[in-house]
């Protein structure tokens, strides 16, 4: 059951969840569905209030979720049967999430009430972005967070997985080698021009993992985890990985993203 309180958890790297986070929210107000919308990157897990319906909104990476989003989920308190929904964003296909996420939650004590993944645009290094494509992308997504919005009201809402595929990919695409590897490929090669760099520290506030510490010019950590954020929100594109070409997704302003919760509806 949903019931009339929720509290909702996301994460976005570029808008696209943010914007289905958002869609979902009207419907459930709509009802009367009151919903408080946290940020996850600003969320002790532990702190959780197990007493309220959870929802949980992330982008696919990797074929899962990335890293800090794991830890998230792991940290989550015991629960005595809470109910629990999810709903990730992606750009074509995600096998290590929803089954893997189901187990987790399962073992920690909630009620897993609904899944749903919505293919958004591409925000992961693309060659090119088609606004009229990824504008009907974004409306289809849109009326399908409505539609499972709704069936969550109604109690028709599933979780369903594939269990071996999701097991096995989730060994493959979710051990420290892959993202190591994965991190060293790119996110330890992020890098800033001077000469454009306004030092506004803008990449620095966006950074969901704290990589980017602002001195004179933003330095990046090692724990970067590639969300795409500092890359495709400097205002003068001068973020940047040497000898890597793309094109710069985002599907809000950077402020909507900074802003600290959309609050009570
Ligand atoms: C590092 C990284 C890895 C990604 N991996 C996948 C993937 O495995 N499968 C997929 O369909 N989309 C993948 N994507 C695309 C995003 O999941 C998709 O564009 C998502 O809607 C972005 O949401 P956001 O704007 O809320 O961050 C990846 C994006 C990033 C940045």
């Amino acid at each position: 059951m949903l019931g009339s309180d929720i509290n909702f958890f996301y994460y976005s790297g570029t808008g696209n969840t943010l914007l289905i986070v958002n869609e979902m929210i009207k419907i459930f107000s709509e009802k009367e569905i009151h919903v408080h919308s946290h940020k996850i990157e600003h969320t002790d897990p532990k702190k959780i209030d197990t007493g309220k319906t959870l929802g949980f909104a992330f982008p696919v990476a990797f074929q899962s979720a990335f890293p800090f989003i794991w830890n998230f989920i792991n940290n989550l308190p015991q629960a005595k049967g809470t109910s629990v929904f999810m709903i990730d964003t992606m750009m074509a296909f995600s096998g290590a999430i929803v089954g893997p996420l189901k187990k987790v939650l399962i073992s920690k004590g909630y009620t897993c009430i609904g899944a749903r993944e919505i293919v958004m645009p591409n925000n992961w290094f693309p060659k090119k972005i088609d606004d009229e494509k990824n504008r009907k992308k974004i409306n289809d997504g849109l009326e399908k967070a409505r539609k499972y919005a709704e069936e969550l009201i109604d109690d028709k809402a599933s979780w369903n997985r594939i269990p071996f595929l999701s097991k096995g990919l989730y060994h493959i695409c979710c051990n420290d080698l892959m993202m190591k590897r994965i991190n060293l490929a790119d996110g330890r090669r992020i890098t800033v021009d001077k000469e454009k760099c306004l030092r506004c520290g803008l990449c620095s506030k966006l950074c969901p993992v704290n990589n980017i510490e602002m001195k004179e010019y933003p330095v990046w950590h090692n724990s970067c985890e590639v969300c795409m954020r500092c890359l495709s929100f400097c205002p003068v594109n001068a973020v940047f990985i040497p000898g890597k070409e793309f094109k710069k997704y985002r599907a809000v302003k950077a402020k909507e993203l900074l802003t600290e919760s959309s609050g009570e509806s």
